[in-house]
């Protein structure tokens, strides 16, 4: 595992190491002298896909000989390398995310963009920034890594870093306002510029600043353009306040008309036909726009060097390798080499690191060895007609390791929680009972006479192009799918140590489950992929204490959260309160808080210190093009973490900045989270965890001078293991 991260930094990005020059200037000096020798018509097929399965990748440019400019394969997606054979399939976002490790983020990026690049994709979609996951039921809320923002970004550059180093571009996706499957191709995002600011732009601000190459427009409206012919996000947003320097490509078929995408700012037409028509929006139409003054020459040179820059900036100008024996739209045609490497270990450690354990009453995990064990549920045990048996996941039959859609990828192998239990139980001499459907009478048998039970539930969602068990994409509602509720209630009534754990895209509403007194245990497992078993099993038995923290709020009821899916447009009238930021301001109890998770040991927090805020650092606004002083850091908060218990473990220490509450400062949430540090401890031992403070985490964005604003008075500090559960407090000034 390649791991090179400072772990006392709260946002720390490794030295760029990619195999181009990991230079802008450079690359676009490459790209200049190659546009030199590009008529209009190479520059428009540059920009234009050869059309919906035309080539081996979900995406392909044809080739341009005089440049060496190769037929570029552009690839999903987010957790491992769709359609292709030997490939890992990796943890999706929403677990990565649980983990809050750093580490983690960047090397499995790295491994997605080693695996890319091995296969010849030069372009991976994914990460994903958007959907944000504001709507607790949004479809794709698992592919990205959190609905907070400072997480999510920090997870973005961690992944984008890790996958260029590997050579592969990175595409940030989907920008922007893609915050639901239902009408996303034809309602609108109509965002306010701050929220916009501070929520839905943060994670792909972050992506850019780690030097992403591509970014994709959405299907949605933003305001009343579509996202793909936004000139305020793409050009004045992107382009121009975030400096971004490479190109924007339109999501599949989210291009509508060849001068408004343009002149918007859109870079790259994909598929390229209208998604298997073989009706071209650019192509010859993009070269007569030209030729008729309704796009600028140097609007179709700028996309053209934009392409070109990205390509070079990852050296992918340089004995890149060719797609060779496999294809998006058959079986593999000659072996195809694995390309996993030794993978499968930071799968397994994320699929085990991601776990949030959220109840553990008297320790009844980790298991010590049980005589007799149950373990029930459909979600414990493979689909039996195999792991990739639904084309695209389309399907919640056996274990939930992945959502369904274009963000999948083929199952290598997928290790179910039972094949990882039935392994453990024989070392251990325990004798298992099983009942793998969701039969409630089933399940109370088999669980009847054992010591303890393990009941298995999920929550399935995905893109909205395939409809799960009546899920348009979108969950329909925030319980377990399959009656998970009478499930766990029919084991409950007759095993008094019962443990539920739960696959699910995100959060579910646990109260019924929670009533029972015999549930003793919750472990949210999250979204695992391959390892799933191996993972669970690490953590139920604890030869690794639980570290994972909610990337979310789980609340007590599904409307606590103040967003839901919307019928039409969509006006955001919660603003910048979503998830904790809405419970903090709307006084909610939650169920388990944003940040939340328990651990087997204990951990105390002391000795907070903080740095003055940097008075060379001026209060003024910070226009578009001051954004590299954006990244400054302006202060250093620390803190003294104490392993407390008796066992080793990894504790997620939370940093939360309250903005100063002054008639100067609009109306902001109650506290946000602006750092965090993952420190592993072994028992009786301390260790420091360190925030470093960006000029962007204190201030907001000032609607009136469309800018940054640091505020002057002091700030709020608290230093925690969750959202609500501060354990340091103090000032910044
Ligand atoms: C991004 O690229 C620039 C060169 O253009 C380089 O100076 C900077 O270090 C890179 N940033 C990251 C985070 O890799
Ligand atoms: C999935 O489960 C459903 C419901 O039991 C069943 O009808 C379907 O055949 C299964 N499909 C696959 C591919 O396993
Ligand atoms: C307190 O924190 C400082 C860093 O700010 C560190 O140098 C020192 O060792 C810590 N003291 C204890 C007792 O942990
Ligand atoms: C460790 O935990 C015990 C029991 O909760 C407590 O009494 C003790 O003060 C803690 N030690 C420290 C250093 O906080």
């Amino acid at each position: 595992m390649k791991a090179p991260i400072l772990s006392f930094l709260a946002f720390a990005i490794p030295i760029f190491a990619a195999a181009g020059d990991g230079d802008w200037a450079a690359a676009y000096a490459k790209a200049r002298t190659a546009l030199a020798k590009l008529s209009n018509a190479d520059k428009a097929a540059l920009a234009t896909g050869i059309g919906w399965e035309k080539g081996p990748c979900v995406g392909n440019i044809a080739a341009i000989a005089a440049i060496g400019f190769p037929e570029l394969c552009l690839q999903d997606g987010p957790l491992g390398v769709r359609y292709a054979p030997g490939i890992t399939a990796f943890p999706a976002g929403i677990t990565t995310g649980s983990t809050w490790d750093t580490a983690l983020m960047y090397a499995r990026g790295n491994a997605l963009g080693t695996e890319s690049k091995a296969l010849g994709v030069h372009v991976q979609l994914g990460p994903v920034g958007g959907p944000l996951g504001k709507i607790p039921e949004g479809g794709r809320n698992w592919e990205g890594f959190s609905n907070d923002p400072y997480l999510a970004g920090v997870a973005m550059a961690q992944t984008v870093a890790g996958m260029q180093a590997a050579g592969v571009q990175a595409c940030a996706k989907h920008y922007i306002g893609n915050e639901q499957e239902l009408n996303r191709a034809s309602m609108s995002a109509n965002i306010d510029d701050r929220t916009l600011h501070e929520l839905y732009l943060w994670p792909f601000a972050e992506a850019v600043k780690a030097n992403v190459t591509s970014v994709m427009c959405s299907y949605n409206k933003v305001g009343s353009a579509w996202s793909c012919e936004s000139g305020s996000t793409i050009t004045d947003i992107l382009k121009n306040e975030l400096d971004f320097q490479g190109w924007v490509v339109s999501d599949w078929g989210a291009q509508h008309t060849a001068v408004g995408s343009a002149n918007a700012g859109m870079d790259m037409s994909m598929p390229g036909d209208g998604y298997g028509n073989n009706k071209f929006i650019w192509g010859a139409a993009l070269i007569s726009a030209v030729s008729s003054g309704q796009i600028a020459q140097s609007r179709l040179d700028d996309i053209a060097l934009r392409i070109l820059a990205g390509w070079y900036f990852l050296g992918q100008d340089a004995s890149y390798p060719t797609v060779t024996g496999w294809s998006s739209w058959k079986s593999p045609t000659s072996s195809v080499p694995s390309v996993q490497g030794n993978h499968k270990t930071v799968a397994r450690a994320i699929a085990r690191d991601g776990i949030v354990l959220l109840k553990n009453e008297g320790n009844a995990l980790p298991l010590n060895k049980p005589a007799t064990l149950a373990v029930v549920g459909y979600d414990a045990i493979l689909n039996p007609q195999g792991a990739n048996a639904c084309v695209d996941r389309k399907c919640d039959n056996g274990t939930l390791a992945m959502g369904w859609g274009s963000g999948t990828a083929q199952f290598p192998y997928l290790i179910a929680p039972l094949d990882a239990i039935k392994a453990q139980a024989s070392t251990d001499g325990t004798v298992l009972t099983t009942s793998t459907s969701d039969s409630p009478s089933a399940g109370a048998s088999a669980a009847a006479s054992a010591a303890t039970a393990l009941v298995f539930i999920n929550a399935d969602s995905g893109e909205g192009y395939i409809t799960v068990e009546n899920n348009v994409g979108d969950r329909n509602n925030l319980d377990p799918w399959h009656n998970g509720n009478e499930l766990v209630a029919a084991v409950a009534a007759v095993n008094k140590k019962t443990i539920v754990v739960i696959h699910s895209v995100g959060p579910l509403i646990l109260e019924s489950i929670l009533a029972l007194p015999s549930v003793v245990a919750v472990v949210w497992a999250g979204i695992p992929g391959q390892e799933s078993g191996n993972g669970l099993v690490d953590i139920l038995y604890g030869s690794t204490s639980p570290s994972g923290k909610l990337p979310f709020t789980i609340a007590k009821a599904a409307s606590d959260y103040g967003t839901a899916v919307v019928p039409g447009d969509d006006s955001y009238p919660e603003g910048l309160f979503i998830d904790y930021r809405h419970f903090d301001k709307s006084a909610i109890a939650p169920r388990y808080e944003f940040g939340f998770g328990l651990s087997y040991t204990a951990f105390t927090y002391s000795n907070l210190s903080i740095s003055p805020l940097s008075t060379a650092t001026p209060s003024a606004g910070i226009a578009p093009g001051g954004l590299k002083s954006l990244f400054d850091i302006v202060a250093t908060v620390s803190a003294t973490i104490t392993n407390n218990g008796t066992v080793a473990g990894a504790e997620v220490a939370q940093l939360y900045i309250s903005l100063p509450a002054s008639s100067a400062v609009p109306a902001s949430p109650a506290r946000q989270l602006r750092g965090f540090d993952k420190l592993s401890l072994k028992p009786g031992e301390s260790g420091s965890v360190v925030f470093q403070v960006r000029r962007k985490d204190v201030s907001y964005w000032d609607v009136g001078s469309k800018s940054w604003v640091l505020p002057t008075s002091s700030f709020g500090v608290v230093v925690g293991a969750s959202s609500r559960d501060g354990r340091l407090t103090g000032e910044l000034a």
